[in-house]
């Protein structure tokens, strides 16, 4: 049993949790939470502000979606390049409300344990209460506890998650948990962080780290090197998610969909087979050309798909910014 595509948006199973969980909340009340919160994160707080039930709820209301997206758009391009990984264990590090967790069950219907662990009481119940009503996650296993010390703990999964999560820790931190979870990675390691220079940066300094560790990058990098990109550019994505009713009315927003930012890394413990090059940004489409920008295994490149070759050309129209693609006529810059 092989890995499927996850779609951006919340099975239907868990929104309707989450709507459930919402009966009786004044959606009011859930919203000025969730701005509460929303604005600890802006301030460089984390989730320590998420204390009680209601706060656990906005919370997921509010940013489980969008998280949830960007895990499933990392799983998709993961899966992409290896299409056979099919993971029997999952470890979800700073789970929160389980979002990975729920993600990675759909991506992976090979998953049987589900191992869960983080620091905060208010997403843990949250967590399990939502995971009640899914047949495959009834059952998880979700430990309460600090990263490093629940982690010393934990058994070793096939595959490893760490979702917007590393960018809660303390820098010296972020290298001893990253450690620890490659420690517990028997097959594949999933993170996945904002994706804004600072986010970027954080993957980054864990792939350099873990490479040194005897890692190999599955995806977006389609090689071991150094990153090839130079500030102010960095490595990021984008997905797209359509909003709930409740999503909207929880966030004050209008728009029916909102765009996630986000950057990734997934390695592995053995070497992955010849990648394709990723697609680093929208392509460029003019009259005459399409011009998409490219992370190649030999390092950035720009490549020109003139409208005279009509295959090459209506291929490249197609691309779209993370796509995994086979490289043609590469003009380097
Ligand atoms: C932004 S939330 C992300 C939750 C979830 N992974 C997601 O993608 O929706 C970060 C999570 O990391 C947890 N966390 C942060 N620092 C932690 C630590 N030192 N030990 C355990 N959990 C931690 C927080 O409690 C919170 O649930």
């Amino acid at each position: 049993m092989t890995s499927r595509a996850a779609r951006p948006n919340l099975p239907a199973e868990l929104r309707a949790a989450l709507e459930a969980r919402l009966q009786g909340f004044s959606r009011n009340d859930a919203g000025e939470r969730a701005a509460l919160i929303s604005k600890t994160y802006r301030e460089g707080g984390g989730s320590g502000a998420i204390q009680s039930s209601t706060d656990a709820l906005a919370y997921a209301l509010a940013r489980m979606p969008a998280t949830y997206a960007a895990v499933a758009a990392s799983l998709n391009a993961l899966c992409e390049i290896r299409p056979d990984f099919a993971p029997s264990s999952l470890l979800d590090i700073g789970a929160g409300p389980g979002t990975a967790t729920w993600a990675a069950a759909e991506a992976f219907p090979s998953l049987r344990d589900f191992a869960l662990l983080d620091a905060n009481d208010a997403l843990r119940s949250l967590a399990l209460e939502l995971a009640q009503d899914s047949a495959r996650l009834r059952d998880v296993n979700y430990k309460r506890g600090e990263a490093r010390a629940a982690l010393a703990k934990a058994e070793a999964a096939d595959f490893v998650v760490a979702s917007y999560m590393i960018s809660e820790l303390s820098d010296a931190e972020q290298k001893a948990v990253a450690a620890l979870i490659w420690e517990k990675t028997h097959d594949t390691l999933l993170v996945v962080e904002p994706g804004t220079p600072a986010g970027y940066a954080r993957i980054i300094a864990l792939r350099q780290q873990l490479i040194s560790a005897g890692a190999h990058v599955a995806a977006p990098c389609p090689h071991d090197k150094k990153c090839p990109l130079a500030a102010p550019d960095w490595c990021h994505f984008t997905q797209r998610l359509q909003r709930s009713r409740a999503h909207k009315q929880v966030k004050g927003a209008e728009l029916p969909f909102e765009d996630e930012k986000f950057a990734y890394v997934a390695l592995t413990r053995a070497p992955v087979a010849p990648r394709p090059a990723r697609v680093l940004a929208p392509p460029v489409v003019a009259k005459a050309e399409v011009t998409t920008k490219l992370c190649t295994p030999d390092g950035l490149a720009f490549m020109t798909s003139p409208r005279r070759n009509k295959a090459a050309y209506n291929e490249a129209r197609k691309r779209r910014w993370g796509d995994a693609a086979g490289v043609g006529d590469i003009a380097d810059i």
